[in-house]
């Protein structure tokens, strides 16, 4: 490479880390970098540029984090071999999907009973065979080798994580946040019902939460079982509706939102209803959660930053998991709390002090390892491209199917078909289920009763391709003998298939 061509603007007040992050991105998206090509060493570059080091080491960090570069110990980063995942134009992705477009299709099916599913296309399961295992092992053998403590692990977690958690959200989300305000959780949902429980001790009550709908079913019963009374605000693609989270009777004490990958719509939350969120927040006093499972993964059109990021009332408290980012098997996650919100941490603080922190130091220890030989970095920029391009796979099969239209899929590992009627969403998880296919209808995230979405929710990051490629060519089947119509008329409904 001869070296990109980087102008940057002192003047304009934007950091000097993210002004190189754009300017790299821009070169591999218009192809003045091309995959393969080495980037300047982070010395050569920060002298060039005659700025800081640690700027263009933060900046490259976060472009591997993106997928755009690859950085291999021993080696010379260079740029990504993967077609840009961008298009600029707003369009669907570049990406070319590698395997064949359709696979032939067996006869149509002879039992309407639900078998085992062969193919789990169920939601929410991220791929794990790319997992480093020599890393993995050795980060659990580290922490295995301690010295065994008499107490249990600090309230808020093991310092080393939370540190390395705060440096995964600057990397990774370009989230600016101290280790001080990291709490280590078991996962979301021990996230959920901690901060569940301390919204119910502040208000002296039960609390009532808003929630979207459709939305994170789990989230839902998980606060109703707490004690709190559930509020539903509808969302579209266009994202949250905040005047209808003003008129709700009851003022909420929380809302819950999933602002950079909507679940399981999968819209992303534009910036003016993130201030108006936020400015409900301040005028009410109310929490904002910011569930934010899987926007490591956005493989169309830049990463918003998290609406955190741009709370400046203290009210917004990010919940976030490596569940996505590596197995929900570790029940891993962590909040950020709001610096500012001395309330709220003291109340948490409380919580946890009846509670303990839930989850084993040996396993913190582990992952903070993980995190600090940068194997967890290495594995998002390895996923990202893997889901980029089964992505493609779900374009290439899915996309344009009349009256059946394809949505969700600028990020994450998740897509959703919907349907023209209640019938043909039930008559087509019944038939998948009955070939072996298992997929989510997008009835279950309703958090209103009589108020179903029809259509289908499905995973595309866990299968292997050749289950994808089979389970997506059944799906398009499916979908075109329903159209081509009658849908077949069907009670059934798989039970318990949606997280
Ligand atoms: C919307 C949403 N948030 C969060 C999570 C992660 O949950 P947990 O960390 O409890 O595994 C998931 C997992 O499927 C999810 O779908």
């Amino acid at each position: 490479m001869d070296g990109p061509i980087i102008t940057l603007d002192r003047a304009s007040g934007l950091p000097i880390g993210a002004q190189l992050v754009t300017a790299l991105r821009q070169g591999v998206l218009d192809g003045s970098l091309r995959p393969g090509d080495p980037v300047p060493s982070t010395r050569a570059l920060a002298k060039a540029l005659g700025v800081s080091r640690s700027a263009v080491v933060s900046a490259y960090d976060q472009l591997a984090g993106e997928g755009y570069l690859e950085t291999r110990q021993g080696a010379a980063t260079r740029v990504a071999e993967i077609q840009p995942l961008l298009d600029p134009a707003g369009g669907a992705t570049a990406t070319a999907p590698t395997a064949p477009a359709t696979a032939p299709v067996p006869s149509a099916p002879t039992t309407e009973r639900p078998v085992e599913p062969r193919i789990n296309l169920l939601p929410g399961r991220p791929s794990t065979s790319r997992i480093d295992t020599r890393a993995w092992r050795a980060a659990w053998r580290q922490a295995a080798a301690l010295e065994v403590p008499a107490d249990s692990p600090p309230l808020f977690g093991v310092p080393r994580l939370r540190a390395e958690i705060a440096d995964h959200l600057r990397h990774a989300r370009g989230l600016a946040c101290s280790p001080d305000d990291i709490v280590v959780t078991a996962g979301t949902s021990e996230a959920l019902g901690l901060v569940a429980s301390v919204v119910a001790h502040l208000a002296g009550r039960p609390p009532l939460i808003a929630i979207e709908h459709p939305g994170y079913p789990s989230a839902r019963r998980l606060f109703e079982r707490r004690g709190a009374r559930t509020a539903p605000v509808t969302v579209d693609r266009d994202g949250f509706d905040v005047g209808a989270l003003r008129r709700l009777p009851g003022r909420p004490d929380a809302v819950m939102v999933t602002p950079s990958h909507q679940y399981p719509l999968g819209g992303r939350l534009p910036v003016s209803t993130r201030l108006d969120l936020i400015a409900w927040a301040r005028e009410t006093g109310g929490l904002v959660i910011e569930d934010d499972y899987d926007s490591e993964f956005r493989h169309l059109g830049p990463p918003l930053p998290a609406l955190a990021s741009l709370d400046d009332a203290g009210r917004v408290v990010l919940v976030g998991s490596f569940s996505k980012v590596l197995t929900p098997w570790i029940r891993l996650g962590y909040l950020v709390l709001p610096p500012s919100n001395r309330e709220l941490r003291a109340a948490i603080a409380g919580a946890r002090d009846d509670e303990a922190c839930p989850v084993p130091g040996v396993a913190q220890h582990a992952i903070a390892e993980l995190l600090a030989s940068g194997a967890v970095r290495r594995h998002i920029a390895v996923s990202r491209r893997e889901y980029a391009h089964r992505r493609g796979l779900v374009l290439a099969d899915l996309d344009g199917l009349p009256g059946a239209p394809l949505s969700g899929l600028a990020g994450g590992l998740h897509a959703v078909v919907e349907l023209p009627d209640a019938a043909a969403s039930a008559a087509l998880v019944t038939r998948l289920a009955s070939e072996g296919v298992a997929v989510a209808p997008l009835s279950d995230y309703s958090a209103v009763l009589g108020d179903e979405r029809p259509g289908i929710v499905f995973g595309y990051a866990a299968p292997s391709d050749t289950q994808l490629v089979e389970g997506l060519a059944r799906i398009r089947s499916a979908i075109l003998d329903g159209l081509a119509g009658p849908w077949p008329s069907s009670p059934l409904h798989p039970p318990g298939s949606t997280t």
